[in-house]
């Protein structure tokens, strides 16, 4: 007499609590698969730009990664009054030509110095200035032709020339505004 009715029972309930178990099975499932698609999203993005920015190794990309350290030594230099040959060497100039990369000659190496100064300083201004090969234009620097001279000179003079260093004035009257007013 027992069993039937206790039999009874137990398909009774059994459908709501297999309804019970298949929601909550659905509900975990699709915030555990909500979880996953947002880590693959975070991961996706986290890795995207770090590949890109290691593939691009072209010049102008490796010129504008070292420009950022450069315009933080201007900054403070410009900061602190009219920079001289070597600060504006430093501010840019070295990124090549302290170590020698991509080919460009070092400073104080008189050896590779001693050609390229023998062609006079109007020709190594012109080409600081327009850009030789893998030299960029103005060292890419966003520097006044007379800075360009001055941080040539200083470059130049470390490697073995005696050239002589653009006036400080003329740097001034190219770069501020103000002095503009006063230029004939
Ligand atoms: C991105 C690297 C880079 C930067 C930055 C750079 N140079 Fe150069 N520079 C070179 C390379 C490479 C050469 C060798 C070019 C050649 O002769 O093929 C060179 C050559 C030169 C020369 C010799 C040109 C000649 O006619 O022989 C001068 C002068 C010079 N650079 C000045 C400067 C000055 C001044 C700055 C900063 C305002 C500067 N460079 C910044 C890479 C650079």
């Amino acid at each position: 007499m027992n069993l039937p009715a206790s039999s009874a029972k137990a398909t009774d309930n059994d459908p709501g609590d297999m309804f019970k178990v298949a929601a909550n099975l659905a509900i975990k499932v699709a915030i555990v698969s909500a979880v996953v698609i947002g880590l693959i999203v975070v991961l996706a993005g986290m890795a995207v730009p770090a590949s890109s920015s290691h593939g691009d190794v072209s010049d102008k990309a490796v010129a504008a990664r070292i420009q950022k350290v450069g315009a933080l030594v201007l900054g403070d230099a410009a900061g602190s009054g009219p920079r001289s040959g070597e600060d504006l060497f430093k501010g840019r100039c070295a990124a090549c030509h302290a170590a020698g990369l991509m080919g460009a000659p070092k400073l104080a190496d008189k050896a590779a110095w001693g050609p390229r100064i023998a062609t006079g300083y109007a020709a190594l201004l012109n080409a600081a200035l327009k850009g030789k090969n893998a030299m960029p234009a103005q060292g890419g620097a966003d520097y006044s032709d007379v800075e360009v001279g001055r941080a040539l000179v200083y470059l130049a003079n470390a490697s073995g020339a005696s050239f002589v260093e653009p006036k400080l004035d003329a740097a001034r009257s190219a770069t501020a505004p103000v002095a503009k007013t006063s230029k004939p």
